[in-house]
């Protein structure tokens, strides 16, 4: 199938606090943030039209770009606007919303503390994140670990921190990385749930990105009356789990059927939740999260 590149199509991206053709959206190469890895990203779904969970997604992205020290120029309220009013101008109810703030070109110092902040935000249409999603997919282990949040800004979501190649090109859909301590921490943009003995366990989130998909997932599984617990968690516990997924807004909630040498079966709280979270998203039952 012929890939159309993403500098090339059909529609409109909201840039700087415009409405602009989507193939004039564009910057220089002498832009800090494409030296220096200064920028930050959201990944977002709407469902029938509406962005799953967009204030959260707006704060994070703040958020991100405080932790990478830049102040985002919009608000929370703004960003929420311009967000609802690109998703309207590309006509796709069902689509990814991918808004991005990055350091331009006014200085191409290190800390260019000077420098203009952008903000852009796009839509496009994305189905399942993972080709195999629905019968489960096959990870390895990946050659990076999650650092210390004393060596690297884990709580920001930002660029520079996703290296997933290598899992695919060995045929892999992704990897499971561990974090500094050599315990289970995420996938490469999903974080990590086992289901052993009926009760669901995940990684506390002290060193790697507390998904807004994963907070939701949580409220759901306490809503069924599922336990979940939080907790440092062992690779060779992988051993114990009968049932493994991965949640994030652009893989959802995905079966995993393999993380090196073990398997898994998706089962039925897998199938639940994915239940549970489809109903969640187009809006029939409310999940507050944490
Ligand atoms: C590194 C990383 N972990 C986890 C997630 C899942 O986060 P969310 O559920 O907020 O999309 C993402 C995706 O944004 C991510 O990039």
């Amino acid at each position: 199938m012929a890939l159309v590149p993403f500098d090339d199509r059909d529609g409109w991206i909201w840039f700087d606090g415009q409405m602009i053709p989507w193939r004039d959206a564009k910057f220089h190469v002498l832009t800090h943030a494409i030296h220096y890895g200064s920028a930050v990203f959201e990944g977002e779904r709407a469902y029938g039209g509406k962005v799953f969970k967009l204030r959260e997604h707006s704060q994070r992205l703040i958020d991100s770009g405080r932790i990478l020290g830049f102040e985002i120029p919009y608000t929370v309220d703004q960003i929420d606007a311009a967000t609802k009013e690109v998703v309207a101008a590309n006509g796709a109810p069902d689509c990814y919303v991918r808004p991005i703030a990055w350091r331009g070109s006014e200085m191409m110092g290190v800390s260019a503390q000077h420098s203009k902040i952008h903000l852009a935000i796009a839509t496009w249409a994305w189905g399942n994140y993972f080709a195999d999603k629905d019968k489960g997919i096959r990870l390895t282990w990946a050659k990076y670990s999650r650092p210390a949040p004393n060596t690297a800004p884990t709580k920001s979501k930002a660029a520079g921190l996703y290296m997933i190649y290598e899992a695919e090109s060995a045929g892999y859909a992704d990897a499971l990385m561990l974090d500094w301590r050599g315990q289970v921490a995420e996938a490469t943009g999903a974080n990590v749930f086992l289901a052993i003995d009926g009760v669901l366990h995940t990684p506390k989130p002290d060193c790697f990105l507390d998904g807004i998909t994963r907070r939701t997932v949580i409220g759901l599984a306490k809503n069924r009356q599922i336990q979940v617990v939080e907790r440092a968690i062992w690779p060779d516990e992988l051993a114990r789990a009968q049932e493994v997924f991965l949640t994030g807004t652009a893989a959802e909630i995905t079966p995993v059927s393999e993380i090196g040498e073990y398997k898994f079966t998706p089962g039925s709280i897998t199938g639940a939740l994915m239940d549970d979270f489809g109903r969640a998203t187009r809006g029939e039952i409310d999940v507050p999260i944490a």
